[in-house]
């Protein structure tokens, strides 16, 4: 699906820390839907980037929705602290708990949207009866920016949107650009995650609206 429904999230990871304020309202006025928000501890994944406090100052200069995708272990210890600090969607990983549907719940309760992801060696099938808002398929091993799309994990897409809820949105992440957003887009994705594409661009709006298909949608 292109266009007007396709999601589009820059990832921060690769915006400049030391101007953060002036990155997220650059693609907000280039048209970015929300703010993507990569948390690593340095355990789950071999990498340490930002936490709780940082997402509360990047909620008072967003305007537009936080996704937080938290590559960290024991993410139900930490799912409170991430909503109170103005997260308004949560991504955790499948790999990193004992009971996914469990945390979807304590997330939605805490008033949350609830998504889990997966990393590229995980089956899909192990999503099935799950009910998160949201399934974000990693298209590289999570950890760092500016890494080369993993082509047979966006074939995950298929299996994963037959199995999940009617309305859960499929999201990608992981070497997202023009050619690979379009693949992904074909497979049925309907939010595209974009970190080096969008900031290394001299084009905001240009990078963001060829993820859309080409179109402006908005
Ligand atoms: C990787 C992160 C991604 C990353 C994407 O572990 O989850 O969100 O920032 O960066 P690009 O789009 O440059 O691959
Ligand atoms: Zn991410």
């Amino acid at each position: 699906m292109r266009g007007v429904d396709m999601i589009v999230a820059p990832s921060l990871l690769s915006a400049d820390f030391a101007n953060l304020e002036r990155d997220i309202k650059r693609v907000e006025q280039a048209g970015a839907d929300w703010l993507h928000i990569d948390v690593m501890d340095g355990h789950f994944v071999p990498n340490i980037t930002i936490g709780v406090p940082v997402v509360k100052s990047i909620k008072k200069a967003a305007s537009v929705p936080l996704d937080v995708h938290l590559m960290i272990e024991n993410p139900e210890n930490y799912v409170e602290a991430f909503l109170d600090a103005g997260a308004d969607i949560i991504t955790f990983h499948y790999e990193a708990v004992a009971d996914p549907e469990a945390l979807i719940q304590k997330i939605r309760l805490l008033g949350g949207h609830a998504g889990v992801s997966i990393k590229p060696k995980t089956p899909p099938e192990v999503l099935k009866g799950l009910t998160p808002n949201l399934i974000l398929i990693m298209t590289v091993e999570p950890g760092f920016g500016g890494q080369a799309f993993m082509p047979e994990c966006a074939e995950k897409i298929t299996t994963v949107k037959r199995n999940a809820p009617k309305g859960t949105i499929i999201q990608v992440d992981g070497g997202i650009n023009e050619q690979t957003g379009k693949i992904c887009a074909d497979l049925g994705a309907t939010s595209l995650v974009a970190g080096n594409y969008i900031f290394k661009s001299d084009d905001f709006v240009r990078a963001i609206m060829s993820l859309r298909g080409g179109q402006n949608g908005k």
